[in-house]
């Protein structure tokens, strides 16, 4: 039966169904892992945007690589539907904004935890639950950059709801106002040794631990908070490029 928002099942993985999956922010990401990486890669589904591609990765092993939409409420729920489909290793692969002045654009965030400020998150666990990569993928995803000369930072990120108010944004905003409690948190997350801030990680590291999966997460670095607040234009390809290249890699490496 095919699952509501996803909009397939079980049944549409064949007969050596994949227990990994690749998970993306960006539809088009999606599409671009199966289209450049993948052998034998098909479309399952592009319900709600949420494009689903099957494939095989260049070892034979089959995979997914999925579209989790921007945010965790979107991604609590794709996140849920594919553990319903099998799927019991999800690697994330997405943008970022670092808040390090050593974190550069172009360069790949490998989180091994977050800082989870997530309302979807308070939802599956207390919100003092630890949101804690899988230490073997981490250590995969840090282990495939090294071979492949990427510049990579392995350390906490912090998942927030928002892109603009939550990270502080306000040259770049429609908002001018952001709320006392979140002025001066950049600065406080920096002094923390915090390295960067994305909108999905924290979340899918809690329910990997309530569910009973393995998780792990690769950013392209694409803001340089520490410089400014916009887009690294020039470095986006880069940067997406590099974590792409990095979680191939890492999934090569790693016993599934
Ligand atoms: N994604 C984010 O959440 N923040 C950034 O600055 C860039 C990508």
């Amino acid at each position: 039966m095919a699952l509501y928002h996803i909009s397939f099942g079980r049944e549409d993985l064949g007969s050596n169904p994949p227990t990994t999956a690749l998970l993306s922010g960006d539809p088009e990401r999606a599409f671009r892992i199966a289209e450049t990486y993948l052998g034998e890669a098909r479309l399952l589904s592009d319900h709600r945007g949420l494009n689903s591609y099957i494939g095989l990765l260049p070892n034979g092993v089959p995979i997914l690589s999925a579209t989790s939409g921007m945010g965790a409420p979107s991604l609590s729920i794709v996140v849920n539907e594919l553990f319903q489909v099998g799927i019991r290793r999800i690697l994330r692969v997405g943008t970022t904004g670092s808040i390090q002045p050593h974190v550069r654009a172009g360069s790949v965030v490998i989180s091994s935890a977050a800082l989870c400020r997530q309302g979807a998150a308070d939802d599956i666990a207390p919100v003092e639950y630890p949101a804690a990569a899988d230490p073997f993928l981490t250590v995969a995803l840090a282990r495939a950059a090294r071979e492949l000369g990427v510049e990579h930072h392995v350390g906490i990120t912090a998942s927030v709801d928002t892109f603009y108010e939550g990270q502080e944004r306000v040259d770049t905003s429609a908002n001018p106002n952001v709320l006392r409690r979140l002025r001066g948190v950049t600065d406080e997350y920096r002094r923390l040794n915090i390295l960067n801030y994305e909108m999905e990680c924290g979340t899918l590291f809690k329910m990997a631990g309530v569910y009973g999966f393995a998780a792990g997460c690769v950013c392209g670095v694409i803001a340089q908070r520490t410089a400014a607040e916009s887009v690294v234009a020039e470095q986006k390809a880069t940067a997406v490029d590099n974590a792409i290249r990095v979680a191939i890699r890492a999934l090569m490496n790693s016993a599934g």
